[in-house]
């Protein structure tokens, strides 16, 4: 179901707490990066908004508050975009990281123009997958035992989405500036 609080804006120097106090909320969210004190994670924003950079960075805020990130590293000479999102844990479960990566995966193909988006996930993490499916991306292989993660090697799902593919319905979350 959908909830009004829920809106996109641009990520902002001012989230770095948020970014850290999502960070320390999920263990899973140590392969995000490493963020686990304030300038980590101001390190951590300033990298996705400074002004030369290649990544197109949406929190996901509740009211103001950040408890998501949205982001599409773009490769301009090819249109490309990479795209990854993370949710913060007592966000999670609500289908905002859902509506958001569909919202703004159709963004980078309108709006922003980029003609391929691309993301991955190991297979041991399906509720990225699910994401994926919702925002439109079709499967289109397998990097096999691509990650040494606690010993064991994982297979990583490979997804593409193109300007020219079908978009999925989605309940589209605001995009606020
Ligand atoms: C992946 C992540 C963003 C999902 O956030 P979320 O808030 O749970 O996402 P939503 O509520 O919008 O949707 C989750 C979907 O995954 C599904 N899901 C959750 N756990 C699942 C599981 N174990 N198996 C299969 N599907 C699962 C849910 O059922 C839902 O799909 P549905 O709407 O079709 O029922 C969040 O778990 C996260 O930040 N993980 C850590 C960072 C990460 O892995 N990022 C992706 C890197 S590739």
């Amino acid at each position: 179901m959908s909830d009004p609080s829920a809106v996109l804006r641009r990520l902002r120097r001012t989230d770095a707490s948020a970014v850290l106090a999502a960070f320390a909320s999920n263990p899973d969210m140590a392969r995000q990066g490493d963020v686990s004190n304030v300038p980590e994670a101001e390190r951590y924003v300033d990298r996705l908004i400074a002004a030369d950079s290649p990544h197109e960075a949406w929190a996901v805020a509740e009211g103001d508050m950040l408890v998501g990130l949205v982001c599409v590293t773009v490769d301009e000479a090819n249109r490309n975009g990479w795209f990854w999102y993370w949710m913060s844990d007592a966000a999670r479960g609500r289908g905002w990281m859902s509506r958001a990566a569909a919202t703004v995966a159709e963004w980078a193909l309108t709006v922003r123009g980029l003609q391929r988006l691309e993301l991955g996930h190991r297979v041991n993490n399906p509720a990225s997958g699910a994401i994926a499916m919702h925002a439109g991306f079709v499967k289109e292989g397998t990097e096999r035992e691509k990650f040494l993660v606690g010993g064991q090697r994982i297979d990583v799902d490979t997804y593409g989405r193109l300007r020219s593919d079908p978009p999925p319905p989605f309940d589209a979350v605001p995009m606020i500036g």
